[in-house]
């Protein structure tokens, strides 16, 4: 058992410190906002992660686990600090390390001799040296441990790992960091440092690659008249391929992929490397939206204004309720731009997000087809799968459908009197 110190109470260090309490470490999350501190001390989780609740619940019942703004009171008897702060975008595409690099500071004086401080967050390639010379101590070690959970998935992800990453120049600390997760059953790939941080790059481009790429193979599946599902299950029996992030969609979002695209494609250009696969995949991401901006104009008869426009799904994908980055949000924003009139439902949305205010929020799925034009699906959530077209027939002025994620069940809707359009097929 380790003391543990997690700093930052986002999507990835409420989980992992939860996760790591629960693997039986006494875990201290800090976080400077101290509302969202009161709500965790509580057991209220401010965001949706299946089996994040029950753990914290368990956690905060034995008392191995607990939340506090105090940075002095979480860091000076920690073993580990494990470092999990937002890195987000800057306007030039580079990831924004300054929140990272703050707490780095402020930690330097408290950090007790022979800790090791861990980075969790995603980081450019090369950061572990600065955050050694912002801490200043030698008598404190950086590691890298980037995390690979999803969001919606990250207790599950955290606890049955495809791998851990270690990254250190010391055997030793490896070692000790190794340790940490020894009831976890998964293999653990020490490297040095900056080949850590590369691993987590390389990973979350090499998916966002691969979604680009069966999206431009979706694209090409309705030039030929060919079914872009066929064509995953086909390519994706082949086990180099494999048939994971295969699924067609609106294209990837979220808070991970689009800016750790964008900040590895700056670090190739700042050696003046052209990354083009990368640049191209970012490319087809927006191509995607152009062409279902497309399907949608040509569905309402060749202009949006005006045209009363429904829409499932505005999480950036299922099973969570974070909308930053959303494909959904992006392209009702451009829907509102061209003057129509959208309604939209998400089950786990309850206020229109900001970005879209002009949009209006139905109650069900059902309402927010009434009097619609045509509907369009944007998000995989499954009680969509479920609602019966001809509720939907009932209340549609047209019977037009655009199902972006594929999931609907197109020989139903058709029956049920609809037009039917999938993404590829
Ligand atoms: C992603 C990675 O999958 C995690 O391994 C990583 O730890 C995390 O980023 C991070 O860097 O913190 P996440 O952003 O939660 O996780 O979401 P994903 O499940 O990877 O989905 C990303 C986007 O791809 C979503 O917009 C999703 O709808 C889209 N997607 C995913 C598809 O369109 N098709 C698929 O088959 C899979």
């Amino acid at each position: 058992m380790a003391n543990i110190c997690v700093i930052g109470t986002g999507y990835v260090g409420l989980s992992c410190g939860a996760c790591l309490n629960s693997i039986g470490h006494d875990v201290v999350c800090v976080d400077i906002d101290h509302s969202k501190v009161d709500l965790l001390n509580s057991s209220c989780i401010p965001i949706l992660e299946e089996g994040l609740k029950e753990i914290v619940q368990r956690g905060l019942a034995t008392k191995s686990l607990s939340f506090t703004t105090n940075l002095r009171q979480g860091v000076e008897s920690a073993d580990f600090i494990f470092l999990c702060l937002a890195t987000p975008q800057s306007t030039n595409g580079s990831a924004d390390l300054s929140i990272l690099m703050s707490a780095v500071e402020s930690i330097s004086d408290l950090v007790k001799p022979g800790s090791i401080v861990v980075t969790k967050s995603t980081v450019p390639i090369g950061t572990f040296i600065e955050i050694e010379r912002v801490l200043n101590r030698t008598d404190v070690s950086v590691t890298s441990n980037p995390e690979f959970v999803r969001e919606g998935s990250a207790v599950h992800d955290f606890l049955h790992p495809d791998r851990i990453v270690i990254g250190s120049h010391s055997e030793e600390i490896s070692r000790r960091v190794a340790g940490l997760y020894t009831t976890i059953d998964a293999p653990i790939l020490i490297t040095d440092p900056a080949s850590a941080e590369a691993i987590k790059h390389a990973s979350n481009s090499f998916l966002a690659v691969k979604l680009s790429y069966i999206n431009a193979i979706a694209m090409m599946c309705e030039l030929y008249g060919a079914d872009v599902l066929d064509v995953a299950k086909g390519i994706g029996l082949d086990h180099r391929i494999g048939n994971g992030f295969l699924n067609p969609g609106p294209g990837w979002g979220g808070s991970c992929f689009p800016k750790d695209t964008s900040a590895l494609l700056y670090m190739a250009n700042t050696k003046e490397y052209e990354f083009g696969i990368l640049r191209e995949a970012i490319a087809v991401n927006d191509e995607i939206q152009n062409r279902i901006i497309e399907k949608i104009s040509y569905s309402v008869g060749g202009s949006i204004h005006d045209k009363k426009i429904a829409v499932w799904g505005l999480t950036f994908k299922a099973n969570t309720d974070d909308i930053r980055d959303s494909a959904s949000i992006e392209i009702i924003t451009r829907l509102l731009n061209l003057g129509a009139q959208i309604y939209c439902y998400d089950p786990v949305v309850s206020e229109i997000p900001a970005l879209i205010s002009q949009a209006h929020l139905a109650g069900s799925a059902e309402d927010a087809c009434d009097g619609a034009e045509l509907m369009v699906v944007l998000t995989e959530w499954p009680q969509f799968v479920l609602v019966k077209p001809s509720q939907i027939a009932a209340k549609m002025n047209s019977l037009n459908v655009i199902d972006c994620r594929n999931i609907l069940d197109r020989e139903r809707w058709i029956e049920a009197g609809f037009s039917h359009q999938g993404l590829g097929r």
